[in-house]
């Protein structure tokens, strides 16, 4: 088989068989294949697209490429969640108490995060004592004593696609449907869950800037998963402003800690229950959504859910979660009358970062407490104080307070509200479906 003759198929716009598919994938991830001729089959990939059959393939050649997770030492339905990134997704924290308090095991790996996104490991580090590299028995013993456990991931998940995803990167073929759907399956696939939950955030704050675009990933990725005998969800949600209030590590884990008390901002605590019961119905614990979610509520209600997450923290070494103050913090008053019409996630996440509380290259160091709290949603009248700056570098502060006034956009009127959760896709008999949110139906 030779590299040249799979390029110039691709670019005549044929489909590629399995073993054209794998022999690219193995020969690329052992540096048999050189850049050039990778870069050739991306564009050509780019231009003439891949059937589904190509795609399923694609995603298995690449999810083999490295280490897979085997988690079927430990019982029961074990769900994974994924979010497409975000500002202020705090997310994880709340879902993996709230689920594994209905029996449900979250044995999840997470990363860290990487320019305006957070991850949610550095999240949990920002916890005083909490350890997020437990070894495996350690980790797998945490799972069956309490239900869960994060972890940092430290193996060699799909290699294939850590190379494809940085020539992507720099020969225009990162935005590609299939492309994408196929590299973040890749890894959701080796890291051995039952079952899993896409939270595709779509918007300015977003990988993904239009509803149509993240519909049709969304719906690429659920039909992967489908296609690979794991049920797998998603779910589509706006980041056209920072999820809750705090953006930065310790601040969102207070925050989660709130919302798993039933004190919450509303969009975030509306989330988390969307997604837990999205996975509540994948184990196969309710029949639908809206009977778990009201079960969901209850968890919180009656002080449940906040006592796992409390177990969970204790389990894993976490001595307290208040947020510390760090040694400077400044609030950001906004003189202007009108609404709020835009909060610009993405500028939003560079802030935080910019005050330490995230990298710009794998190597940097975070200031666990360093971040923003805001004080307004898109809809609330403008005037006042819009935030308060979290850093222990007192040199950033005036930089950072004259990017946040300019994030935030005012109008004279009202702007229309925004939707929190647009929609969701599922597999429905033999199609996939995206099936649009009703607002209102679970209050
Ligand atoms: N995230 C990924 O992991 N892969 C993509 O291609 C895009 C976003």
């Amino acid at each position: 088989m030779r590299m040249y003759d799979i390029i110039l198929a691709k670019r005549q716009g044929k489909e590629l068989t399995n073993e054209e598919i794998d022999f690219f994938i193995k020969g690329y991830t052992e540096g048999t294949i050189p850049d050039y001729q990778a870069s050739a089959l991306l564009m050509a990939i780019f231009l003439k697209d891949m059937t589904e059959r190509e795609i399923v393939e694609m995603t298995r050649a690449m999810m083999d490429s490295g280490d897979k997770i085997d988690l079927s030492a430990i019982e029961g339905f074990k769900a994974d969640k994924h979010s497409t990134g975000g500002v202020g997704d705090k997310t994880s924290l709340v879902i993996a108490p709230l689920v594994a308090s209905f029996g449900v095991p979250m044995a999840k790996m997470s990363g860290r995060g990487l320019g305006h996104t957070g991850g949610t490991v550095d999240k949990l580090e920002s916890i005083p004592g909490f350890s997020t590299e437990l070894s495996k028995e350690d980790f797998f013993h945490q799972v069956a004593q309490i239900g869960l456990s994060i972890i940092s991931q430290t193996t060699n998940i799909a290699p294939a696609d850590k190379k494809l995803y940085a020539l992507r990167d720099v020969t225009a073929t990162i935005d590609h449907p299939a492309m994408i759907a196929s590299s973040i399956m890749s890894k959701k696939l080796a890291a051995g869950s039952d079952g899993i939950m896409l939270d595709v955030k779509v918007g300015d704050g977003a990988f993904l800037k239009t509803l149509d675009e993240a519909k049709q990933v969304a719906k690429l990725m659920v039909m992967i998963g489908e296609g690979m005998n794991k049920p797998t969800r998603a779910i589509l949600t706006n980041m056209d402003q920072p999820l809750g209030f705090t953006v930065g590590n310790s601040l969102e884990v207070e925050e989660a800690r709130a919302t798993l008390k039933g004190q919450g901002p509303k969009d975030l605590s509306e989330l988390c229950l969307e997604l837990s019961a999205g996975i509540l119905v994948m184990a196969q614990k309710f029949t639908d959504p809206v009977t778990a979610y009201q079960a969901l509520r209850d968890k919180i209600t009656s002080g449940q859910a906040l006592q796992k997450f409390d177990e969970w923290i204790k389990a894993q070494g976490g001595t307290g979660y208040e947020f510390k103050a760090p040694l400077f913090s400044q609030d950001v008053i906004l003189n202007k009358e009108g609404y709020i019409s835009r909060i610009q996630a993405q500028a939003i996440g560079e802030i935080a970062s910019l005050l330490g509380a995230g990298r710009l290259t794998m190597e940097d160091s975070i200031d666990p407490s360093a971040g923003i709290r805001l004080y307004k949603k898109v809809g609330d009248p403008a005037g006042g104080r819009i935030a308060t700056l979290y850093t222990d570098n007192e040199q950033v502060l005036v930089e950072a307070e004259t990017r946040l006034l300019e994030a935030f956009e005012v109008t004279p009127q009202a702007p229309r509200q925004l939707p929190l959760i647009y929609g969701f896709v599922h597999q429905a008999d033999e199609d996939i479906v995206f099936e649009r949110y009703e607002k209102g139906e679970k209050s």
